[in-house]
């Protein structure tokens, strides 16, 4: 018997969050060697070239929406650049090759290289926007999010739906002086509070897995982060809001004149609209999330990644070993 008389079901088609997998790869092994140089410029540039030279590969009509920075300034994966052969699909491309480059050139944890997909047009364009205040947590908790309510409630409104005590709750947060007050009365209501050097998008990982020891992400971290991060909160549950922080008088007269809202709140599908986003997250170093690329053999390395689809919902953990003198072979010197 037919398995779909109807014919309600759709083929498969192509995912390509598994093509992507293979272009944070590159990112990650190429920068792995200047893991604790103290070089994080060098270090992001390899990450940068292995990315690009991966990124060829994908048949994409793709353009980079959040990339390195302008044109003149970053001569790859600059904003506004042509990824992709021109074939279908017409999709936004956000990467971050080294988010956290002073954790890779310091050789600290949760250094990644992350990508995002999804369809032209879908994804939020910071702008002039720098920063932006972000508060992240999983399915259980995602409908207390809240940017207005002081903090200190919010954690209490989160203990009380786990049922925990609220010195149980775990705000992770970046160690900034533009912090001090929002630590304050976190721990003023009585949770605890992790605070990270770098990383907000490994930290949005985290707080969105259930069961990890962080419940929630707040602070005020990168826009483009935010929006990577938005993607791969589609990827995985839960939420994401963010609402953008000028620095500035300047930056905010710049936002207000290029026609942003400065006081709205955006969640997860204001930052990424699409409905069918692929994300890729490959460690450098290791994590909470995922493991770091590592040397098992003088000719090897090995490497983890999270590789998830919205659509879908599958989310992938890919362990893989690398040849390093046949990728060279293949691929040059970045490997
Ligand atoms: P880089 O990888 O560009 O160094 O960014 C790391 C990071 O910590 C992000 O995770 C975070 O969103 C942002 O920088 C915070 O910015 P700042 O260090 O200026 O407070």
């Amino acid at each position: 018997m037919h398995p779909d008389p109807d014919h309600s079901q759709q083929l498969p088609d192509r995912n390509l969050a598994l093509e992507l997998v293979r272009v944070t790869e590159a990112a990650a092994l190429a920068t792995a060697p200047l893991v604790g140089s103290g070089e994080k410029e060098a270090a992001d540039q390899a990450a940068v070239d292995g990315m690009r030279y991966m990124l060829q590969s994908i048949q994409m009509d793709g353009v980079v929406v959040i990339g390195e920075g302008e044109k003149d300034e970053a001569p790859m994966l600059y904003n506004g650049e042509h990824i992709g052969d021109g074939s279908p699909p017409e999709v936004d491309i956000a990467v971050d090759p080294l988010e956290g480059t002073t954790l890779a050139a310091h050789g600290m944890p949760s250094a990644l290289a992350v990508i995002a997909l999804s369809a032209r047009g879908t994804m939020f364009d910071p702008g002039p926007c720098v920063y932006m205040e972000k508060m992240a947590g999983a399915p259980p908790i995602a409908d207390l999010l809240d940017l207005d309510r002081p903090l200190g409630e919010t954690v209490k409104l989160i203990a009380e739906r786990k049922g925990h005590p609220v010195s149980d709750v775990m705000v992770v947060v970046l160690d900034r002086p533009r912090h001090e007050q929002g630590i304050a009365a976190i721990r003023a209501a009585g949770a605890r509070v992790r605070l990270i050097p770098h990383g907000d998008v490994s930290a949005t990982l985290l707080a969105v897995t259930e069961r990890s020891p962080v419940d929630l992400l707040w602070g005020i971290g990168g826009t483009p982060e935010g929006v990577i991060s938005a993607a791969a909160v589609k990827c995985l549950g839960g939420q994401l809001l963010g609402r953008l922080w000028p620095r500035d008088d300047a930056e905010r007269t710049a936002a207000r004149e290029a026609g942003y809202e400065l006081e709205r709140v955006l969640d997860r599908d204001d930052l990424v609209a699409g409905n069918d986003v692929f994300f890729s997250a490959t460690g450098v170093t290791d994590g909470d999330v995922l493991q770091g690329v590592r040397y098992p053999s003088a000719g090897g390395a090995t490497t983890e990644s999270l590789v998830t689809r919205s659509r879908s919902g599958t989310i992938r953990r890919i362990m893989a070993t690398h040849d390093r003198a046949k990728l060279r072979a293949i691929g040059g010197e970045r490997y």
